[in-house]
């Protein structure tokens, strides 16, 4: 079932921060969501993840509106907030622990460290890591709790260019396996086009969704694809909307 997002408006006191928000996101699908700073995207995607309620409209799951969060929702940040005290492999076990799970499933914690790229740094704590690896451990922590949607806002914001493509290469090969919905949040307008399957542009004052629509480009992403006409079309379209 697709997630339903209809006429959504969120209010903060007097501030309209969202109005008049629709989208459909299906299952399985990549998502990208394209604005400037304060156009509402963060508010967009605590509201799919439960943090917040809508003013007016409202969010369906499985028909369901969405009131609170839930493990089928899993959230990741531009910080990883990972804990310092811990391991690595017990930051990703964190989110099992806190689930009240009766034991943790340390196979599927080992599984996720594999996928994720880690292994052997399992007694490593976070600052003996770099920030991309930190952030993996973020990805991972959410990933080992099976989300059916990863919501993901700016996650890769913090993180130097180079690291931060080897991030978005990684991630692309990681939606291909685990069939899980994403919606990634971001400001740069190429890291939005290159990685989403859908692309969502907002406008500010209120937040209200400009663009949405297919990234006509192969699923097998590659960087020469930012000179692909099809590409530079809508990024184009994007510059527009951002620089009003
Ligand atoms: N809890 C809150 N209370 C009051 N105002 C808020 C709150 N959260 C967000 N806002 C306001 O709502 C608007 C949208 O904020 P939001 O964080 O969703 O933007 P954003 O697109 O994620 O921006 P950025 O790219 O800087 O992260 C902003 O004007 C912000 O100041
Ligand atoms: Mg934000």
């Amino acid at each position: 079932m697709p997630i339903l997002v209809e006429r959504v408006r969120k209010d903060f006191g007097r501030h309209r921060a969202l109005d008049e928000v629709s989208l459909t996101i299906e299952d399985g699908a990549f998502v990208t969501i394209l604005g400037s700073s304060g156009c509402g995207k963060s508010t967009l995607l605590n509201l799919i993840a439960g943090l917040l309620t809508p003013t007016k409209g409202r969010i369906l799951l499985d028909d369901v509106p969405i009131m609170k969060p839930g493990p089928d929702r899993v959230v990741v940040f531009q910080q990883p907030g990972l804990y310092p005290w811990l391991s690595l492999r017990d930051n990703i076990a964190f989110g099992l622990r806190m689930r009240g799970a009766a034991g943790i499933d340390w196979g599927r914690v080992d599984e996720v460290i594999g996928i994720m790229g880690l292994k052997g740094f399992e007694g490593h704590h976070p600052y003996e890591l770099s920030g991309g690896m930190q952030q993996r451990v973020a990805i991972a922590r959410a990933l080992v709790m099976n989300p059916r949607v990863l919501l993901m806002d700016e996650p890769f914001g913090a993180l130097d260019a180079q690291t931060r493509h080897r991030m978005q290469k990684f991630l692309l090969e990681l939606w291909g396996k685990i069939g899980a919905t994403i919606v990634f949040i971001t400001h740069d307008i190429d890291e939005a086009i290159m990685l989403g399957d859908r692309l969502v542009v907002m406008r500010a004052r209120p937040g209200r969704i400009a663009i949405e629509t297919r990234v006509p480009l192969p699923r097998a992403r590659h960087w020469d694809m930012t000179l692909d006409p099809a590409f530079l079309y809508l990024k184009r379209q994007a510059m527009a909307i951002l620089g009003e």
